[in-house]
């Protein structure tokens, strides 16, 4: 009994995050030897469902990785044989007893930790987490729980919600996932600012002149429609993912990579933001349009989305920072679906060279000759920075080139999904990359005022057809602030 245990049960287990993310990012764990030698896997849903039944629904989705597929199919088949199933209503504490009397089975005496990942809808989390702290803790070991967005739709439902789940847990028992976080490129970010030596000096409003943070994908809301019309993209994407990006990227140097120190440093990068204007903010909609004999729906569409809805399913804005190092830099996000490329990046450009020698061999265009450093997140994970050169030759040329770091031909390797990251953070209780109560409610008081006067206005959003570079709104936007969105090139 001296060996400890550790039971994982994914709340929710039927639905698409637990099939397409969570399972597989446990399997990964456990191909990896990441999980601890004693390991249980429970799914709980409502669904009734035999553990055969969840073994044959979850192995579907199970990969290997390319890089190391030997031994896969065995180690799938011990990783399913580890896996069960519990039927349960999400409201019900006998439901939950039932499944603690299973969970007790397996752990045999032993010191087991529990983990519960719920990936259900936000109006039952409190229910789940009532029950489940009441009825499943573990007795002697620790309890904790990851909860996933949406956190509430604005500053009072999040506070509502934090304040529900407190009833029932401790802030240290809460694992708040933004899967942003875990990403590679976003864990990197900190590396390439605080490990060399030349980034962080010029990592102020004396040298940067924007940063921009861009998330785009290629598809609609197909089949989520539903929960995105309650949401739209500022709550879906930028106000967590982005924001969260920007916070690592602005912040100050923390006094160590101590999950406090980080988090204390974010929260105040949050709390340093001016107000956010609407006259900073563009919002659009896809459209529906035929291109040759396809046709893409618009996002009025979708049957679970109401005709006249004017949820924005792209957004972009101007932020700043009020504060010594970026008083006046503008950050600029841009988040939209349906769009013509699926991507995630941040962009930094910098200033232009004072007294350029080489001014002339630019023409009128000098922005076109700043140095621009980018950080692909997606889908090709990627460093690089744009500089000028001189073209091979007798005369004098200049061009603009990539420093370029490409991951894949970098590092032959597979790069571990976000959950997979964020999974073995919370098995071992290191909070970095994982969202503290302060930080939640200094994201959504950003973010409050401006949901609520575009609700209270009915801003209707500029339609942009799906597949396009969306609204050109955006580009006025960005041109009031003299920045150019920096994915226009035709070489990007
Ligand atoms: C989720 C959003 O948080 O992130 C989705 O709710 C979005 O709308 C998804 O599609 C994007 O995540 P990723 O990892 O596929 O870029």
């Amino acid at each position: 009994a001296s060996e400890s245990m550790l039971s994982i049960t994914v709340v929710g287990a039927s639905g698409d995050l637990a099939k397409k993310k969570i399972f597989p990012a446990l399997f990964a764990l456990y191909y990896e030897d990441c999980l601890p030698k004693n390991f249980t896997v429970f799914g709980y849903a409502r669904t009734k469902m035999t553990d055969e039944e969840l073994r044959d629904m979850i192995s579907a989705t199970l990969t290997c990785r390319i890089d190391k597929s030997e031994n896969c199919e065995d180690k799938m088949e011990q990783f399913l044989s580890r896996c069960y199933y519990h039927s349960g209503l999400y409201d019900s504490e006998d439901n939950f007893s039932e499944l603690d009397t299973k969970l007790r089975e397996k752990e045999a005496g032993k010191l087991a930790h529990r983990l519960f990942y719920l990936s259900i809808p936000p109006n039952i989390f409190v229910d789940v987490v009532k029950c489940a702290s009441i009825r499943a803790s573990s007795m002697k070991g620790w309890t904790r729980v990851i909860v996933e967005k949406p956190f509430g739709r604005d500053s009072e439902s999040s506070r509502e919600l934090t304040r529900s789940l407190k009833r029932y847990l401790s802030e240290d028992q809460i694992f708040r996932i933004d899967h942003y976080l875990g990403k590679e490129l976003v864990e990197n970010l900190s590396v390439l600012r605080f490990s060399n030596l030349v980034f962080e000096p010029l990592w102020s409003r004396n040298y940067i002149r924007n940063v921009q943070f861009i998330f785009s994908e290629d598809f609609g809301t197909e089949g989520r429609g539903g929960y995105f019309d309650h949401y739209g993209i500022i709550r879906d994407i930028m106000q967590n993912h982005l924001l969260q990006i920007l916070a690592l990227f602005a912040m100050e140097t923390p006094v160590s990579l101590d999950a406090e120190d980080i988090r204390n440093e974010k929260v105040k990068v949050l709390r340093s933001m001016r107000p956010l204007q609407l006259e900073d903010v563009v919002v659009g909609q896809y459209k529906g349009h035929s291109k040759g004999s396809r046709s893409y729906p618009g996002y009025t569409d979708d049957p679970t989305v109401p005709n006249d809805s004017i949820t924005p399913t792209f957004a972009a804005a101007a932020l700043f920072i009020n504060n010594a190092r970026w008083d006046g830099v503008p950050f600029l996000m841009k988040a939209g679906k349906a769009l013509h490329t699926k991507r995630a990046e941040i962009r930094v450009q910098f200033r232009h060279v004072p007294g350029n020698l080489y001014r002339k061999n630019f023409g009128t265009d000098l922005d076109k000759a700043t140095n621009e450093l980018v950080l692909q997140v997606q889908p090709d994970e990627a460093i690089y920075l744009k500089i000028n050169n001189k073209v091979p030759g007798l005369g004098m040329r200049l061009d603009r080139s990539d420093l370029n770091l490409l991951f894949r031909a970098r590092y032959p390797i597979e790069v571990p999904d976000a959950y997979e990251r964020l999974l073995l953070d919370a098995v071992a209780g290191e909070r970095r990359l994982f969202i503290r109560s302060d930080e939640l409610d200094a994201a959504w008081a950003l973010f409050t005022p401006l949901l609520k006067e575009l609700d209270e206005k009915k801003i209707a959003p500029e339609l942009y057809p799906y597949g396009s570079r969306g609204p050109v709104g955006a580009h006025y936007l960005a041109a009031k602030y003299n920045v150019r969105w920096g994915d226009l090139s035709a070489d990007d």
